[in-house]
């Protein structure tokens, strides 16, 4: 028995999958994918083969040629989901297994035409991170398990598919129904496949990329990341060729519960980020990177999650600073530096999920989320990078890419490939500090811009100062949250009434601003902003927006009401995750 991922079944002992082949019916009457998992083996199987499932239902399973493989469903597991044990007879090239998904499927969200932006057809969409793909497919849903796949999905006329692969093709299939044709030849990790359904139109922006959206949305989509091919340039001249051949982005429904889902060649994105102004790409440039950071070496394991996320943040915030300067990067290094100290206060009573290695056996991966591994993560690797020098560290970005290409990793793995290209450097930052101490090391990095002292500086004497001179409405985005940021948390009604008035807040389309300002209003019981506070969590799913604006209500009585109304009439329209965030941020309010 050699189990690698807390999180999974798989078993690094067992016959290993190569690729997949998978076809399958989407039903949107009863909710349900519904179809069969060929899973190919890398050499002739035999014996036990443990695969995760969660909410299927395995109706037969056969080998090549029809004979019928025995298998057996084990007890649900909180977290796990089923094992379903396969019994594989010597010599077998291939097992398929025949299942249907459960309508309440955790990795899928079925949505009606009235929850689209055209109100005429339904969507359907996949998250699988970190350990959703089980509740899609019956897989060894480990990072370490790499498979290639092929798939035939099959659909109601009108409907368009994508998934994170290769479109190949599309046909009818039987009456009113069609079905569209994928091939994904670059072995993924389970947690990276994707599938969405919907009244879909694409826009090409350059030879290489396009974007899909409803056709209500396209036209803004298609403006707002029309600079995403001088992105894709930027990446590859800092971390090497672009690797998976075209990069799409599907812009989603309001409630797909991120802000982006790095899916390879289709990553998914949330409409908030239509601003109207370009003001929230670096979301793009962060699933971007992760084409390097992340898919082309993936952690091994949701402990390990730094590695993508961390590297990821770093890689995003290089992008930036290569287009927009130092200063618009350092703007960003101190939003999340507030975002960061949050988090660590948030976690005062957990500090073992601060340190950057976790432990997670009997832990929830969705439970552990947070923006630890993302800020912590990328301070850490700017730690190696100003400790080696920026032009060395970039060659060894681009030979650790090299080196574990289509690989997944453990820290482990990561710190050996450092300290062999640069011995002693893990020592000079304190690595084992960053890695299993909980926190932040003292020795952490800072990012310095006049620009943020001088706005941090105005927010906090903006009570009893002179108030904002008019042209502070007009101050860019990232300006407008640093302020925010660092205003006092205690305000009273005519401070409030004061600051929307100053920075024009609430008709804001930047939901950062939004939220921010929203969050601020709510948590001091301030009236105006209940409205568009309720607007806001019957409209948007994405979690980030989601949780603190009920943690926010929380904080008075009026709020707390606000919050249950809410909350009663949008729930069956959340997504599961995001209906699960906001009962626990509820399940906190005082009685
Ligand atoms: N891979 C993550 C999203 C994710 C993480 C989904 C863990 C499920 C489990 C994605 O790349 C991400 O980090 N998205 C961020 C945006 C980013 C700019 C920090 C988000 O959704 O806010
Ligand atoms: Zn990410």
């Amino acid at each position: 028995m050699a189990r690698v991922d807390p999180h999974s079944y798989f078993d690094d002992a067992q016959p290993r999958t190569k690729s997949w082949r998978l076809r399958l019916r989407a039903d949107f009457e009863r909710k349900v994918l519904r179809g069969e998992a060929t899973l190919l083996f890398a050499a002739a199987a035999k014996g036990t083969l443990d695969l995760d499932t969660k909410g299927l239902t395995v109706e037969r399973v056969v080998a090549e040629g029809g004979a019928p493989v025995p298998f057996e469903l084990g007890p649900e597991e909180p977290i796990l989901g089923r094992r379903l044990r396969l019994d594989l007879p010597a010599g077998t090239r291939s097992a398929t297994v025949f299942y249907e998904t459960s309508p309440a499927s955790a990795g899928l969200q079925w949505l009606s035409p009235e929850q689209t932006e055209g109100k005429r057809l339904p969507f359907l969409f996949s998250q699988c991170q970190a350990i959703h793909a089980r509740g899609v497919l019956p897989c060894q849903d480990s990072a370490v398990a790499r498979v290639s796949y092929e798939a035939e999905v099959d659909l109601p006329e009108g409907l368009t598919a994508v998934m994170s692969a290769g479109p190949a093709g599309d046909a009818p299939a039987g009456t009113g129904r069609r079905a569209f044709k994928f091939s994904m030849p670059q072995p993924i990790p389970s947690y990276l496949f994707a599938l969405a359904v919907g009244e879909l139109e694409g826009r090409d922006l350059s030879h290489r990329c396009r974007v899909w959206a409803e056709p209500a949305t396209i036209a803004a989509a298609a403006w707002e990341f029309a600079d995403t091919e001088s992105m894709i340039a930027r990446a590859e001249a800092l971390f090497g060729p672009y690797d998976w051949d075209r990069y799409d982005m599907l812009v989603l429904p309001p409630s797909f519960p991120y802000g982006g889902m790095e899916n390879p060649r289709m990553t998914f994105l949330t409409p908030t980020l239509l601003a109207g102004d370009r003001s929230l790409v670096d979301v793009v440039a962060h699933e971007l990177a992760h084409s390097w950071t992340g898919n082309l070496v993936s952690n091994a394991t949701a402990e390990h999650f730094w590695l993508n996320e961390g590297f990821t943040v770093w890689a995003e915030r290089r992008i930036l600073k290569a287009l927009r300067g130092e200063e618009a990067a350092a703007l960003s290094w101190g939003i999340g530096q507030r975002e960061l100290e949050e988090a660590l206060e948030r976690f005062r009573d957990k500090p073992e999920l601060t340190r950057l290695r976790t432990h997670l056996t009997g832990v929830d991966p969705d439970d552990a989320f947070s923006v630890v591994p993302y800020e912590k993560g990328a301070r850490f690797v700017v730690a190696l990078e100003r400790a080696a020098g920026e032009a060395e560290f970039d060659r060894f970005v681009k030979s650790y890419m090299k080196r574990f290409r289509f690989q997944s990793v453990t820290t482990e793995q990561f710190c050996a490939f450092v300290e062999s290209t640069f011995p002693g450097l893990l020592a000079t930052v304190d690595a084992p500090a960053w890695l299993d101490r909980p926190g932040l090391p003292a020795n952490a990095p800072r990012f310095v811009s006049a620009r943020l002292e001088e706005l941090t500086a105005l927010a906090r004497s903006w009570k009893t100062g002179p108030g904002l001179d008019p042209a502070a409405s007009k101050w860019r985005p990232d300006e407008i949250l640093i302020f925010l940021q660092q205003l006092p948390r205690e305000l009273g009604p005519e401070e409030c009434a004061r600051l929307d008035a100053a920075l024009k807040l609430t008709g804001r389309g930047n939901f950062e601003i939004l939220t921010a300002w929203l969050c601020l209003a709510a948590a001091n019981g301030y009236e105006p902003a209940f409205e568009p506070a309720r607007r806001m969590l019957t409209r948007v799913g994405r979690m980030k927006y989601v949780r603190p604006l009920y943690q926010a209500l929380g904080k008075t009585a009026a709020g707390r009401a606000v919050a249950r109304e809410v909350f009663s009439q949008a729930a069956p329209t959340y997504h599961a995750l995001t209906r699960r965030a906001a009962e626990s941020v509820m399940s906190q309010y005082p009685a």
